[in-house]
């Protein structure tokens, strides 16, 4: 087991291993006096992985209650959040008590948010279940909701006292699911690690995951460890994402998170190589990457649409916009364009 320790407004471990879903119990009796858990999950991982869980939460002397709501970016919405937490005040779920998000990053950032804002914020322990969730959605505080203007549009920034990543519960993935995961792993590679980039090249779906997991988490610590409330540093995490947000809004979120992430990769790639901050290269390196997982690499949608939907973007502050564009693998910077340059720079990626 790998366990990388996490310091910001609040310290934390995150547990990387196998089999530790079992001895959840246990792990959460370390951390908190309080012998109450109210556990949120979808219908998929609720079938799958509730009654380990629950089953480890009693037998460490725990009092287990169970939410579940549909798979799919589609719960990550008002009513489900509205919901969960009056069922949270149904079951006198107190502030000493625990919330545990139990799946994906869908499920992680509902949970999340809904631990963020019941009675002004009580402890969260994230399990994910996703290998999305376990190299990203689980680590370093960002919750939200997406509003019907755009995705992750209501949200706040609540830490984690725990994270428990049993890799294990990967083997259930659908391939597809697993590749979504790989996306952001490839984006980890671009931003930061050359060699993380290369293992994946080389080992597609068939990765190490204490390894690739591990390093993503410790990463991203690192980032978020400079600039825990997203104004700087930490804008590197969305390689890919202004773009990838705008295709899975306009896609009504029929194009998964990671497929429309590793789509805005591609773009930012090919547009970089055009405007001259990467050499061509680096942006086949980039795209190839991105192939050899199976993910898709061309945008379905004209840039007059995209860039319709990703003017709603929350990163966009006034009329400029923060991007981040590769120069090499294993290196990006931040550049501030104006809302016209940025448009006529996304013309050379789609
Ligand atoms: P997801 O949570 O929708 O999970 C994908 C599918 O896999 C679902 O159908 C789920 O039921 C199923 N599933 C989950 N675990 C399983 C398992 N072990 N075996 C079988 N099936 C399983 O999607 P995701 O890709 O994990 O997360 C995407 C979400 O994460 C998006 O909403 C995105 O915005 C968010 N996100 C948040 C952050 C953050 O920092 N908070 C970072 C990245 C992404
Ligand atoms: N996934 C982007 C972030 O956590 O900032």
């Amino acid at each position: 087991m790998t366990t990388v320790k996490v310091s910001l407004s609040k310290s934390y471990d995150v547990l990387i291993g196998g089999g530790l879903l079992g001895n959840a119990g246990q792990l959460l009796a370390k951390i908190t006096p309080s012998r109450r858990a109210a556990v949120i999950t979808d219908d998929i991982v609720c079938g799958l992985y509730s009654q380990t869980l629950a089953s480890s939460l009693a037998a460490s002397g725990f009092e287990v209650s169970v939410f579940t709501v549909p798979n799919g970016e589609g719960s990550k919405n008002a009513a489900n959040f509205i919901a969960v937490l009056n069922w949270l005040a149904e079951n006198r779920i107190t502030r000493s008590d625990t919330v545990i998000a139990l799946g994906g990053g869908v499920v992680g950032d509902l949970a999340g948010f809904a631990a963020a804002s019941y009675l002004r914020g009580v402890r969260l322990v994230q399990i994910p279940t996703t290998l999305l969730a376990a190299v990203d959605s689980s680590v370093g505080g960002k919750t939200a909701i997406d509003l019907d203007a755009g995705k992750n549009l209501a949200g706040a920034f609540h830490q984690p006292s725990l994270v428990v990543c049993d890799y294990d519960t990967l083997d259930t993935l659908p391939v597809e699911v697993l590749r979504d995961g790989l996306s952001e792993v490839i984006k980890y590679g671009v931003i930061g690690d050359e060699k993380l980039f290369l293992h994946i090249e080389e080992k597609g779906t068939g990765f190490d995951r204490e390894y690739v997991i591990s390093e993503c988490v410790r990463m991203k610590r690192d980032i978020v460890s400079e600039d825990e409330f997203d104004t700087g540093l930490r804008r590197l995490l969305n390689f890919g994402h202004t773009v990838g947000h705008a295709i899975e809004q306009r896609s009504c979120f029929s194009i998964s998170h990671g497929k429309a992430v590793a789509i805005g990769m591609a773009v930012m790639a090919r547009a970089s190589k055009k405007a001259g901050y990467c050499s061509a290269d680096c942006a086949e390196k980039i795209i190839s990457a991105i192939k050899n997982t199976d993910l898709p690499t061309e945008c379905p949608y004209p840039l007059y649409e995209i860039f319709g939907v990703l003017c709603s973007d929350k990163k966009i502050s006034g009329d400029t916009i923060t991007a981040v564009v590769p120069e090499k693998v294993g290196k990006c910077v931040l550049i501030d364009f104006s809302l016209a340059d940025f448009n006529e720079f996304l013309r050379g990626g789609i």
